[in-house]
């Protein structure tokens, strides 16, 4: 048989399986999930805006940046807390703030080289220290040797290049008098020198939020953290809201927010989903131990940092990796060796998420995910492969190429009835002789082109392969 007439009999994967919407994917509402080797999900996007704030799911990766005093003793941004520091002794690090090598566009240049869109900068962490010309508290950069709007510096380079600036801002505080530290989980005991008054404190934050929306131009997200007491306040976002439009908002905050943050690769019940229904972003820090900048720290592989992100870009989430600066401003070489790491290989990859839908329902094989762009499919192998092939059970449709993006090389295919299929006699998708053992401290993706919607049934195929060597032209007939 001739490979087009093959194409022409067999142009496309099985009937009934679920095609996600939405976003120009087709849509097969038609007919429902049917065969034993169905996947029985079907995929729901996460809602889009429909507004200003629809620029968070065009850029979809970034850079998380934890920089503040506890940087200067390179311990964790908790160290405060953590090393039971007496709050007199930890603000004396203000004398040493001095980062005389923050080069906000080193940053940037870092970020753009590992494949990052845009960023979002500690303001406050929990010790209260801020990053800007706060008129609220003492506190602050401008109070210091360096004497500098660290915010301003890196709004300024932001906006010069067109690159999205988010705010994370912490709720706690272990400065603030009026902040009610009641010794729960990452606050202070109560100090006695304080006048815990939260509707006070409330009034501060509110001032301060006002502040970072007003004075540093176009903002385009806001990140709460450590909401100890659960507060509730819609007004909150909602002054975001009207100061700043196309901001995005999380849910750590005084109310839902705009989007979920599952956090160090730690996801309740997120792992089973094929995709998020919810508008989610992980984050996750280079560094085992700590946000912030540490002397000593552990770093994760390359690997789990590429699975990492691998399974949330393919399911429609965003990402935030960390990286927290030395007290000089600068990054540390391990962290940026990581980032620049992480780059090369997500330009190879960049296709396979940039401008994609997520289609995991379109196969079973639950050890892989599916992105999916027309009659392109992306098969992420986001977990330690088993063995070098992989089954699309039940896709059957003949690709017209097959390539691994790692590379740019050839990979092999079949669609033939492999033994373990012998109850249902069909024959499946099979990508074969992946070099799983030569890549196997990275994440494969295999794009895969089709002729027709790989989504239509192809029950008539047998027997077909391809190896690389064949070259595009030549497809065997086996059974
Ligand atoms: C956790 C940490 C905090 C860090 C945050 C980032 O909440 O306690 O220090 O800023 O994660 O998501």
């Amino acid at each position: 048989m001739k490979r087009r007439d093959f194409l022409k009999t067999g142009s496309a994967a099985l009937a009934g399986t679920a095609v996600i919407h939405g976003l120009g994917a087709a849509s097969d509402d038609a007919s429902p999930p049917r065969g034993p080797a169905q996947s029985s999900a079907r995929l729901t996007l996460a809602p889009r805006f429909g507004d200003g704030r629809d620029w968070w799911f065009q850029k979809r990766f970034g850079l998380f940046v934890h920089w503040g005093l506890y940087s200067i003793n390179g311990f964790h941004e908790q160290e405060q807390w953590r090393r039971r520091v007496p709050r007199q002794r930890y603000v004396q690090l203000a004398s040493q703030w001095n980062p005389a090598g923050f080069d906000p566009d080193a940053w940037l240049d870092l970020m753009q080289a590992a494949g990052m869109s845009y960023i979002c900068v500690t303001t406050k962490h929990h010790d209260g220290f801020c990053l800007w010309n706060t008129m609220l508290t003492r506190f602050n950069t401008m109070n210091t040797p360096f004497g500098r709007d660290v915010l301003r510096m890196l709004a300024d380079a932001c906006h010069r290049r067109g690159v999205p600036l988010c705010f994370y801002y912490s709720i706690a505080d272990w400065n603030h008098p009026n902040y009610p530290n009641q010794g729960r989980h990452h606050e202070l005991p109560p100090q006695p020198q304080d006048q815990p008054d939260l509707s006070r404190y409330l009034e501060f934050l509110k001032g301060q939020v006002r502040e970072l929306c007003t004075n540093y131009g176009r903002i385009s997200g806001f990140w709460w953290d450590m909401n100890v007491d659960g507060h509730v306040d819609p007004s909150i976002n909602a002054m975001i809201r009207r100061l700043q439009p196309a901001a995005v908002i999380n849910d750590r905050g005084f109310d839902p927010g705009d989007f979920g943050t599952p956090e160090r690769d730690i996801d309740a019940g997120g792992e089973a989903l094929l995709s998020f229904s919810r508008r989610t972003e992980a984050c996750q820090s280079v560094g085992v131990e700590s946000w912030g900048y540490r002397r000593d720290e552990s770093y994760y592989t390359d690997r789990h940092l590429m699975r990492s992100i691998d399974k949330y870009r393919a399911r429609d989430a965003n990402y935030l990796l960390n990286v927290g600066p030395r007290p000089d401003g600068t990054i540390p070489p391990e962290s940026s060796a990581i980032l620049r790491r992480l780059g090369r290989w997500h330009a190879a990859m960049r296709e396979s998420f940039d401008g994609t839908v997520p289609a995991s329902d379109l196969t079973s094989n639950r050890n892989v995910l599916v992105t999916r762009q027309g009659n392109t499919l992306y098969v992420h192998l986001h977990r330690d492969p088993v063995s070098d092939s992989v089954k699309l059970a039940p896709i059957r449709t003949t690709p017209r190429r097959a390539t691994l993006l790692n590379t740019g090389g050839p990979v092999a295919w079949a669609v033939d009835m492999a033994p373990s299929d012998h109850v249902e006699q069909a024959a499946y998708l099979r990508l074969t002789g992946l070099p799983a053992n030569e890549l196997s401290s990275t994440v494969m993706v295999v794009k895969l082109e089709f002729d027709g919607d790989p989504g239509l049934d192809s029950a008539v195929v047998r027997g077909a392969t391809m190896a690389p060597d064949d070259g595009p032209a030549r497809v065997r007939e086996r059974a």
